[in-house]
């Protein structure tokens, strides 16, 4: 009974490592330098005027590359369009309001134009998300590439994301589940220094929140009040009626996390990393210091940006429509 399951267990675990390390190594900072030596000016020059005419660009397009890797690995599933027989993820439930799939398009076209069918839609989110980050004064990072464009793209999948009313063991156990730890989720949240929120992901914070308390105590009640101006009840606001998750929604910087200890963070998950030992430390460095969330951003980023990568796939000619 010893030798032989033995022996198949090492060979098994031998195997994963290398997969773990092939997955690894496969991703390379140098990945286009012949194919495409272009490709990293073209993608920045085209963000950087995508949001020049729309500073809600920025926001969009980090966002989007957050769901893209938490559903189905990075492989630029978010941007395929639905078909008539098949509702895609960007038109899931509960709709999740990422927008701006045009820029991508629009790097996507002149990417074809300078080195046609080489670069595959997940590594232009990607570097783009870089982009964003760093255009709005946040750090810069170099992006490894060499990830395939899957083929599958569902609308039921967006149900494995975690929600705006997740609890600290929710969103651990969803960042846990996809290889990333506790700072991680700390670190990633802030990409909530970007942004803006409709009222429905954080209403019920407002109105009849518990039994005990009308609005939820771990508010800031002038922050609170001033939400709920923002948000009247349903009939009597616009469908776009929101607040700014950060007082300086279009800088990267570490003012998310000073709100989240006064109290103003806007969703039960951004209060969920603040009221809590094992998190309430990282927010509180990263709050003191802006460096090491910097630092801490660039090396999460890198983590999510290798989920799930595909080594073998297919390059889109067109984001938005399987090959
Ligand atoms: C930890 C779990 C997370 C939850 C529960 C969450 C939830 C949400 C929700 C509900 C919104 C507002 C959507 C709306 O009402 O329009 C939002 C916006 C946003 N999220 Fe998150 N998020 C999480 C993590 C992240 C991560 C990891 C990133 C990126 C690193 C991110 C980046 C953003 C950005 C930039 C926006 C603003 C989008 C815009 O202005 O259009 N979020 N998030
Ligand atoms: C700049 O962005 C605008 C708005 O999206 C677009 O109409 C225009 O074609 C873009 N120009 C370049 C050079 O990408
Ligand atoms: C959901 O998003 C789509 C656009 O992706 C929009 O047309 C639709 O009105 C939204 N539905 C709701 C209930 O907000
Ligand atoms: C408040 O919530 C309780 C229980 O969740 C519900 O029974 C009650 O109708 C709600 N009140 C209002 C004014 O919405």
């Amino acid at each position: 009974m010893a030798a032989l399951p033995l022996k198949n267990v090492c060979t098994t675990i031998l195997a994963f490592l290398a997969l773990a390390w092939l997955s690894q190594a496969e991703l390379d900072a140098h990945y286009y330098d012949h194919s495409c030596p272009q490709l990293e000016k073209i993608i920045k020059e085209t963000v950087l005027n995508a949001s020049k005419h729309d500073p809600k660009v920025p926001a969009r397009i980090l966002r989007m590359f957050f769901h893209d890797c938490f559903i189905r690995g990075c492989d630029a599933s978010i941007l395929l369009d639905s078909t008539p027989t098949s509702k895609a993820e960007k038109d899931g439930p509960p709709n999740i309001s990422v927008r701006s799939f045009y820029v991508i398009d629009q790097a996507k076209a002149k990417l074809e134009k300078e080195c046609p069918h080489i670069v595959s839609c997940a590594d232009i989110l990607t570097i783009a998300a870089r982009d964003v980050v760093t255009l709005s004064g946040g750090p810069s990072w170099e992006v490894l590439k060499g990830r395939k464009d899957g083929r599958v793209s569902k609308a039921s999948d967006t149900r494995n994301l975690p929600a705006p009313t997740s609890n600290l063991k929710q969103l651990i156990q969803s960042f846990a589940s996809r290889g990333l730890d506790v700072k991680d989720l700390v670190t990633l949240s802030g990409g909530h220094t970007l942004g803006f929120s409709h009222c429905s992901s954080f209403e019920a914070r407002l109105r009849n929140f518990s039994l005990l308390h009308d609005i939820d105590p771990n508010l800031d009640s002038e922050f609170a009040q001033n939400l709920k101006k923002k948000c009247p009840k349903k009939p009597f606001r616009a469908h776009n009626a929101g607040h700014f998750l950060d007082s300086t929604a279009s800088v990267f910087d570490n003012d998310y996390y000073k709100r989240l200890l006064a109290g103003k963070g806007l969703f039960i998950s951004d209060q969920a990393i603040v009221g809590d030992y094992r998190t309430r430390w990282i927010v509180e460095a990263f709050a003191k210091d802006q460096n090491l969330f910097f630092n801490q951003f660039i090396a999460s980023m890198l983590k999510l940006g290798n989920l799930g990568v595909l080594k073998h796939g297919e390059v889109r000619r067109d984001c938005r429509v399987v090959n």
